[in-house]
């Protein structure tokens, strides 16, 4: 039975993940933490011990599952390289330090680290490499709109960054990320890529890769319908670093 410790459980992705991991047998969840801890105690769904922060944890796990803020980041970073606890670290928005961190921490623990765990979404990065590879240099323009629930706080998603950074790195020149063009009056370079965030509602996730040329245009496109298959696969992760030796991993490896 491969043990999981929870960071940002009572969230919306952590309640999708422990009513998951309820249904399978071979992985338990045996506690979870989030800053809203008091809140598990009036709700039934949560049957494992649940803290305001690392440091509170009284249960040994195998692996760590986080899917909480870029905020809460690294706290659980430091207490699972203390504790030697691999890390599927789910959490989007991160910044340039905190991807040095986690880089550092890698070497001492097994750290998975993906915007988006979904299999749909990592064909879509694969599909979005080899269309680049095929267009870039026949007149194609590349933008990229992602679609999120009005909860988001992070803008561009995770996601549509890693589209991005498919995308260049399969061009033989990379091109420049533009967020907005309102402090502007000039044409579109050719060696941009436009990444727009809508937000509203509840959509879970949508992410187009347009690739627009002179009379006709390609998207590439992927909509999340349930968080479930994001919790699917942090589920795989997890079984997947379970006893892994230090280094970064990502969902390509899982799949
Ligand atoms: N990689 C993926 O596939 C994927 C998929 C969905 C969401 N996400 C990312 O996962 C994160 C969480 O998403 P969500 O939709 O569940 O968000 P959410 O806001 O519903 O849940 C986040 C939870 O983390 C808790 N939290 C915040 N700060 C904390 C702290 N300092 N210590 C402990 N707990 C803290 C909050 O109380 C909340 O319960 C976001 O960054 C989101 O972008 C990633």
């Amino acid at each position: 039975m491969i043990k999981v410790l929870l960071n940002g459980c009572l969230g919306a992705m952590g309640l999708v993940i422990s009513e998951l991991v309820e249904k399978i047998n071979d992985i338990e969840i045996v506690a979870g933490i989030d800053r809203k801890c008091k809140e598990a105690d009036f709700n039934p769904k949560y049957t494992y011990a649940v803290y305001e922060s690392p440091s509170d944890v009284k249960e040994e796990a195998d692996v760590c599952i986080d899917f909480s803020s870029a905020l809460a980041v690294d706290g659980i970073l430091d207490y699972c390289t203390k504790k030697k606890l691999p890390l599927v670290l789910c959490t989007t928005g991160l910044s340039n330090e905190q991807l040095e961190n986690v880089k550092k921490s890698s070497e001492t623990i097994a750290i998975l680290r993906s915007a988006n765990m979904s299999i749909g979404v990592n064909l879509l990065l694969k599909l979005a490499a080899q269309a680049t590879k095929a267009l870039e240099d026949k007149g194609f323009d590349i933008e990229i709109v992602e679609k999120h629930h009005s909860r988001k706080l992070d803008a561009p998603s995770g996601t549509a960054l890693a589209l991005a950074d498919a995308v260049n790195e399969a061009a033989e020149s990379p091109y420049d990320y533009i967020f907005s063009r309102s402090e502007r009056r000039e044409k579109r370079p050719a060696t941009e890529i436009g990444i727009s965030s809508v937000r509203g509602g509840s959509i879970v996730g949508e992410h187009d890769v347009i690739f627009a040329g002179e009379d006709e245009v390609i998207t590439l496109s992927h909509s999340a319908y349930s968080r479930s298959i994001f919790a699917k696969g942090a589920v795989e992760a997890a079984k997947f670093l379970y006893n892994k030796k230090a280094g970064v991993y990502s969902m390509f490896d899982v799949l």
